[in-house]
């Protein structure tokens, strides 16, 4: 039976960090063998809210390499640069002949940016969704790996789908968003304030470039309190989050010795010692984070390589796409 197809989008607008990983590409990582995988560097998409390009270069090699550092390989799916494959814009085009002023302008992605760039509502912006639908549906892929912000973007996807379907002929399947299971993980940032997260917080975001000296800094700065007041108490946000990242990075000996710790802990009786817990936890994410980085940087600098990785990637990109396009032209009639 042919493999169900998987497409997912990173934009370039920052470092990848600790809950890229563990959100997203570790779960990429885990789809590899199971599925036809397509991953894509979103450098279009990138444009609606960052029109400077000075960086735009360096950041789409970063996004590629890191993810191969985290263990994607460019054998078995396909990773590539949505401006590499132009059949992705023609999709556009044609959907935008789908999408309503009055669904757009109701996008919750797109009032939250009307708020954050007053100065730069364009029509890019606008039409994010039916970017987004079209590098889902040129592969007329059918699981979207997102998180839940990204939700109401494939419910357009799929409404943007049916439309075309119902007007030219059943040509797209209707995407559907892909949560692996009860596994979710949600990285906090290190003081507990709200998600890690690429731009906000940078002392308080573990980032898969930090060199082991920040990552110890950033660490051993974490948020603790003086422990807890009785027995079996329930952890707050942020002695939570150190837990949760143990669990991750240490060994589970590790991890169950500072969770016996903590249970046992009490006023008058604290036998859970955070600065010991966050200098193993230091050295435990200095561990898992070293080898990333360090091939993260080899692959970055490795142009031959890069340029290797990304031409596979959109040649197998455009293989697929073509196809997609192929059927959709011929259901508009738009094939001479
Ligand atoms: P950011 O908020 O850092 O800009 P994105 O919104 O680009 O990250 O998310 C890229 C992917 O990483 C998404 O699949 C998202 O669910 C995941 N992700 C981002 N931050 C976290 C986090 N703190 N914990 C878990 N997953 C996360
Ligand atoms: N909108 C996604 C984000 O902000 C990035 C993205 C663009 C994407 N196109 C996609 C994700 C297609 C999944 C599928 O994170």
């Amino acid at each position: 039976m042919a493999k169900e197809v998987v497409l997912s989008g990173i934009r370039p607008t920052g470092f990848l960090h600790l809950g890229n990983y563990f959100g997203a590409m570790r779960n990429y990582v885990r789809m590899q063998d199971e599925y036809n995988c397509y991953f894509f560097v979103a450098n279009w998409h990138s444009l609606t809210t960052h029109p400077d390009t000075k960086e735009l270069q360096s950041a789409v090699h970063r996004v590629v390499a890191e993810n191969v550092a985290c263990g994607l390989d460019p054998e078995k799916v396909s990773l590539y640069v949505q401006s590499d494959v132009p059949e992705i814009a023609e999709l556009y085009l044609y959907l935008n002949m789908l999408a309503y002023k009055g669904e757009l302008e109701k996008t919750t992605s797109f009032k939250d940016k009307v708020r954050l760039q007053p100065e730069n509502i364009n029509a890019g912006l606008l039409t994010y969704p039916v970017l987004m639908a079209a590098d889902i549906l040129i592969h007329r892929a059918v699981k979207v790996p997102v998180g839940k912000d990204q939700e109401q973007h494939l419910e357009m996807a799929r409404n943007f789908a049916q439309r075309f379907n119902h007007r030219y002929g059943e040509v797209l399947p209707e995407p559907q968003a892909f949560n692996f299971g009860g596994e979710l993980v949600k990285i906090l940032s290190l003081d507990g304030e709200g998600k890690m997260s690429k731009s906000e917080n940078q002392l308080n975001t573990l980032y898969l470039a930090d060199s082991d000296e920040l990552l110890r800094k950033k660490i051993m700065k974490a948020k603790t309190d003086q422990g807890p007041l009785e027995p079996n108490s329930i952890k707050p946000a942020y002695i939570e989050n150190l837990f949760t990242l143990m669990k991750l990075v240490s060994n589970p000996d590790t991890y169950s010795k500072f969770e016996a710790d903590f249970a046992a802990s009490s006023t008058g009786n604290c036998i859970i010692r955070y600065g010991d817990m966050k200098k193993q936890l230091a050295e435990d994410m200095v561990q898992f984070i070293t080898p990333i980085r360090e091939k993260a940087a080899a692959i970055q600098e490795d142009k031959n390589l890069l340029a290797r990785i990304i031409k596979t990637g959109a040649e197998k990109a455009r293989e697929s796409a073509h196809a997609t396009l192929n059927e959709v032209r011929k259901a508009i009639g738009m094939n001479y």
